[in-house]
């Protein structure tokens, strides 16, 4: 074997080995690990923020390429508004950046954009441009990615609620039309169907409020690495790791 025939196997063999024809048809991931990875380089949060906003745009376009239907970023929680003025600022300063360039190369990226979350507290700018790339991309019908800004999946579920209650005081419908597919379409998430894989990287093990209601089969993956390091072999890493699993949904093999 010549050393170049044996350097490629060798190659191959250490890469995760996905199956791209069965791919998962949607994949959320809780962007995590921003803060530490600007910690361990002594650099402020906000640096940590903007490595994993630029981190975000190639894992997108990655996913785009391989043929993701949907993918699913957790982007700011309900909760986040806890945090230091300075650093939400700094969060949100970088969301307008990244939708102002998604706008302008709109044409040649064609990725459906669509929010999850509450955008009206949002600065009227950012939640102008939101609802700019949402409009602007509707008619694109490759991947869809869903950003989830301002979401929280309890808020989600209480707003769904209030609607479908609301419905049935205008006697749109009633209590007895709610099943699981109905209270979905009171959902952000209305019309896209559930992760089939939720990565969390960063070495927590929770949810966080993620997506709730939608997890409810989802399989997990998580990971030590931080957020702005989650590379595409990452990615391949837990697509592989998710073709490995079996789903059962309840039933038996
Ligand atoms: C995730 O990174 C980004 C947001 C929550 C907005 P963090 O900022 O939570 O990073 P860590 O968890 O502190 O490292
Ligand atoms: C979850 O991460 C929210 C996002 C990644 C946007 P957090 O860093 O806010 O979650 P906790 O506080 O560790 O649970
Ligand atoms: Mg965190």
């Amino acid at each position: 074997m010549s050393f170049l025939k044996f350097l490629q196997s060798k190659k191959k063999k250490n890469e995760p080995c996905v199956d791209f024809a069965h791919l998962p048809q949607h994949v959320a991931i809780i962007m995590d690990g921003n803060g530490r990875w600007a910690k361990k380089r002594g650099m402020p949060r906000r640096a940590g923020h903007a490595a994993g906003a630029e981190n975000f745009r190639t894992i997108a376009t990655y996913c785009k390429e391989i043929g993701l239907e949907y993918l699913t970023v957790y982007a700011f929680s309900t909760e986040n508004w806890k945090r230091p003025q300075e650093e939400v600022s700094a969060i949100m300063g970088l969301l307008k950046k990244y939708l102002l360039e998604a706008v302008s190369s709109m044409e040649r990226d064609k990725v459906k954009m669509k929010f999850f979350g509450d955008l009206s507290p949002l600065d009227p700018e950012l939640r102008g441009l939101c609802e700019r790339t949402e409009e602007i991309s509707k008619r694109y019908d490759g991947v869809q990615v869903n950003i989830c800004l301002n979401y929280g999946g309890r808020d989600e579920i209480l707003r769904g609620a209030k609607n479908f209650a609301d419905a049935c005081l205008n006697k749109e419908t009633s209590p007895g039309f709610l099943d699981e597919e109905t209270f979905g379409e009171y959902l952000f998430s209305k019309g896209v169907p559930d992760p089939d894989l939720i990565i969390r990287p960063s070495g927590e093990v929770r949810l966080s409020n993620f997506l709730l209601w939608q997890s409810a089969y989802a399989e997990f993956y998580f990971t030590d690495v931080l957020w702005p390091d989650f590379s595409k072999e990452e990615l391949l890493r837990a697509l592989a790791d998710y073709q490995s699993r079996s789903r059962r949904f309840g039933g038996a093999e």
